[in-house]
């Protein structure tokens, strides 16, 4: 059941945190793992080569099959060219996790557009760019008779879902961006017999959540360790999986635990015969429904997770986060 051996797998951003592990952890069930990563700082900027071919060197001396890669999934061409080293290494592309992210947290008035536009380029252009030429491959590969499973495995976060955080327009409006592009693509790509969902790992120790309150603690001196980049690695491993019947599904992980997470749907609403709604019909009515206030929504999922106690102490959180950016 968890024989990946055969299946060739391109993880993206996997020389560090989620991505190392992911590529480790579906080497040891025997996939062919394509390392990519450029080796970026948290915001994008520098690159260093050795970060991907440590990841690929490490599970070549486990005995595994790796190679590295580093280029920048905001590159179509070098989104093109992982594929192509997929298929020129290991014969053939099974299955993507687009994992890689950067990050630039500022309040919407200093946030600059380039630093906007950076964050978006690797998290949902990134994404989107790396699907296109593995499903470009798939698609030749199918018209030419071949019916193997496929999948991809997207990467979002809660940010962007179930608690959009203030000082993350350019993160959170990416992560919401790949949820609802995980949908599309499942439902596009179901005629090619790949499969596609999502993960959205929740209070993992990385470079992207120290001086989180709560995150850069230790981790526990025995038993399991909720907060290891590790934790999301075997889920991964399964929806990547040829025995995986999921598709176009987003599923949250928090330590041992999956969510099901469920997007945007239909709620109270108001209705006339014609659309000639007078402001005081409006305000009546649209003030009637039961609305809920957006910081308590953050609270009520920002809070339990952080140990926040209470609204106010939320408030100077989020306050001084966006006096220091
Ligand atoms: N850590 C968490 O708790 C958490 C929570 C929610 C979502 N996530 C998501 O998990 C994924 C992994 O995050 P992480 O915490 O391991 O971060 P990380 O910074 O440790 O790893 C991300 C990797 O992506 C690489 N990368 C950056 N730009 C790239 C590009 N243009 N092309 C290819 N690779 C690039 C970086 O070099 C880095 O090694 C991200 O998609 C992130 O949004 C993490």
């Amino acid at each position: 059941m968890n024989d990946l051996q055969g299946r060739t797998v391109l993880v993206t951003g996997a020389g560090r945190g989620i991505g190392r592990a992911e590529a480790l952890h579906l080497a040891s069930l025997g996939a062919n793992v394509v390392v990519n990563d450029p080796g970026v700082d948290i915001d994008g900027d520098g690159g260093d080569a050795r970060v991907a071919e440590a990841v690929a060197a490490e599970i070549r001396d486990r005995g595994g099959r790796a190679v590295a890669d580093t280029g920048s999934v905001t590159d179509w061409a070098a989104a093109e060219r992982m594929v192509a080293l997929a298929v020129a290494e290991f014969g053939d592309l099974h299955a993507v996790v687009n994992n890689a992210a950067t990050e630039v947290n500022k309040g919407l008035e200093r946030l600059t557009e380039a630093e906007f536009d950076g964050v978006v380029a690797v998290k949902l252009k990134g994404a989107f760019a790396v699907s296109h030429w593995a499903a470009v491959h798939w698609r030749r590969r199918h018209d030419a008779g071949d019916r193997t499973d496929r999948a991809i495995v997207n990467t979002a976060s809660g940010s962007g879902l179930y608690n959009p955080l203030p000082t993350q327009s350019n993160y959170a409006a990416a992560n919401a961006a790949v949820a609802a592009m995980t949908t599309v693509h499942a439902l596009e790509l179901g005629r090619l017999g790949a499969r596609v969902n999502c993960v959205v790992p929740s209070m993992i120790r990385t470079r992207l959540t120290l001086g989180v309150p709560g995150m850069d603690d230790a981790p526990p001196a025995d038993g399991p360790d909720a907060k290891d980049p590790a934790v999301v690695a075997p889920l991964v491993s399964y929806l990547v999986g040829p025995h995986c019947t999921l598709t176009g599904q987003v599923l949250s992980v928090r330590g041992g635990a999956i969510t099901a997470l469920r997007g945007w749907e239909l709620g109270e609403g108001i209705e006339r015969d014609g659309a000639d709604w007078t402001q005081a019909d409006l305000a009546a009515r649209l003030g009637a429904l039961p609305w809920q206030d957006p910081f308590d929504r953050l609270a009520a999922s920002l809070g339990a997770a952080l140990g926040t106690q209470g609204r106010q102490a939320l408030e100077a959180m989020i306050s001084a986060q966006l006096d220091r950016a």
